[in-house]
């Protein structure tokens, strides 16, 4: 047995994962289901580094120095489950298995806890940065027993993205933590796009601009406070023309979001726990309105738009900073949604999760590497047990800054009929936590009026029922 790490599943992650592996000097054992990829691979880049090659399930793992650590890289669901079904057998006391798919963390749980009774770890390992992050250097969010680590964490950290001498790599935590945040991560993703979607619509409508100008917009953009990796390839989609037809790109693409499903798993993992992601929810409600063709041409028919182009003719300039300004404030809004969600599922299920960490190693290689995140991670330095994002200092000045902005821009696009979905319910969250009354307090009437369902007072302590309709106003429930 020569092989430092294994890769079983050779489709372009695995394949590309394999290489960055090679490429740092780790031997590496790879298999696939049909050989062909396993050779090709081989054949291909051989000379990129040590590849130990096997057709067989058995022979790979008999060519793994123990302990032994396999990734697996297949399709999430059934997939990794069949691959683990086919490894248990042929794997030792000690052993470890790491998924590098975009799993599930309940699914994860579930197979840490599988694994254990048979003496092996499992490592749920979230990576991101797509086919180029992995070959090149991606974001690696491994969880799983501290033993895994030590094993996979020299390996991990010297292939993943680096930024300023740290490699985008820690330790998130136990069973499903490295899952879960990998799942965030792809909720903020979600609303990240969402945000620079609506900010493209209403530069568009509200200039009467081109992409191809609205694609220098944001490249002016980059040069600032949000520069960032999916700012940087807007303006590089925006610019891009159709080789077909000569038009934009962006106007011969259908306009129906698709999904995979984690942006999904966050909104529904956010609901059990009761924690308000709104900008998230709305980006992934957003992309399934797009895609409901029916209702949109329904509702098109009933109630024609008027187009409303250029109505921010006089004050060009003006309304771009804004619109920049009311983006920045609403990916802070973001942001610190999704802090608060990881510090919720780190509570549920005792991860003990390092928010500021977190923000470290999604500095570079992943999907929403941003220069934001030094930000958050100076924040949590500051303060690990910030309540909420919004209160630490840099954010405060960042979104007082830009709250006018922000403001007009909401109106000025509901005036126009520009839906902006993520950008006002994220203004209405902030709004909604700074209020010094809510009007909470109606509902909780509301409830004990018809369901005598109780609130809580004010000015006394314990739980209230009051006798509607009755001159008795209250009691002690
Ligand atoms: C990454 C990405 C990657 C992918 C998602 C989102 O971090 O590299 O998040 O995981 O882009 O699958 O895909 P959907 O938009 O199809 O849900």
């Amino acid at each position: 047995a020569t092989a430092d790490i294994g890769v079983t599943g050779l489709a372009v992650m695995g394949r590309n994962l394999a290489r960055n592996l090679a490429r740092h000097g780790h031997t590496v054992a790879v298999h696939n289901r049909s050989p062909e990829k396993t050779h090709s691979l081989v054949t291909d880049h051989g000379y990129e580094g040590t590849f130990v090659a096997s057709e067989s399930m058995a022979d790979f793992v008999q060519s793994l120095k123990r302990p032994r650590a396999v990734i697996i890289m297949v399709k999430a669901g059934k997939a990794t489950d069949a691959v683990i079904d086919e490894l248990i057998p042929l794997l030792e006391e000690g052993d470890i298995v790491v998924d590098c798919g975009n799993a599930h963390f309940a699914d994860t749980r579930r197979r840490e806890e599988a694994l254990k009774e048979h003496g092996l770890h499992f490592s749920g390992t979230g990576v991101s940065g797509g086919e180029e992050g992995a070959l090149n250097g991606p974001s690696i969010m491994p969880g799983g027993s501290e033993h895994s680590y030590e094993k996979l964490g020299p390996i991990f950290e010297s292939i993943a993205a680096n930024v300023d001498g740290t490699p985008c790599c820690f330790h998130v935590g136990p069973d499903g933590a490295g899952h879960f945040v990998k799942m965030v991560h792809n909720g903020i993703e979600y609303a990240d796009m969402q945000l620079i979607a609506e900010a493209y619509d209403l530069l568009r409508s509200g200039l009467d601009a081109t992409p191809a100008q609205i694609a220098d917009i944001f490249r002016e953009w980059n040069r600032g406070s949000l520069e960032s990796f999916l700012i940087e390839i807007t303006a590089d989609v925006l610019s891009h023309v159709d080789g077909r037809t000569g038009r934009p790109f962006v106007d011969i693409v259908l306009d129906q979001a698709e999904q995979k499903g984690t942006g999904r798993w966050t909104v529904q993992t956010a609901l059990d726990l009761g924690v308000p992601i709104t900008g998230i929810a709305e980006a992934t409600f957003a992309r399934s309105l797009s895609g409901h063709a029916e209702q949109r041409e329904a509702a098109r028919e009933v109630f024609p738009t008027t187009n409303e182009l250029a109505w921010a003719a006089d004050d060009r300039e003006g309304f771009i900073e804004d619109v920049r300004k009311a983006l920045y404030a609403s990916k802070v809004v973001a942001y610190a949604q999704g802090y608060d969600m990881i510090k919720a599922g780190s509570d549920e299920y005792g991860w003990d999760i390092d928010r500021g960490a977190t923000a470290t190693i999604w500095r570079g290689g992943c999907i929403i590497r941003a220069r934001f995140l030094d930000r958050i991670r100076e924040a949590y330095d500051e303060n690990p047990e910030l309540p909420t994002l919004l209160a630490s200092p840099y954010f405060v000045k960042a979104v007082s800054d830009g709250v006018d902005s922000w403001r007009r821009v909401v109106g000025d696009s509901a005036r126009a009929g520009v839906p902006t979905p993520a950008f006002s319910s994220s203004l209405a969250y902030f709004d909604g936590l700074r209020r010094r009354r809510l009007p909470a307090a109606l509902i909780q009437g509301l409830r004990d009026n018809f369901g005598a369902h109780t609130y809580l007072r004010t000015d006394t302590e314990g739980a209230f029922h009051t006798l509607w309709g009755s001159d008795k106003t209250e009691h002690k429930a």
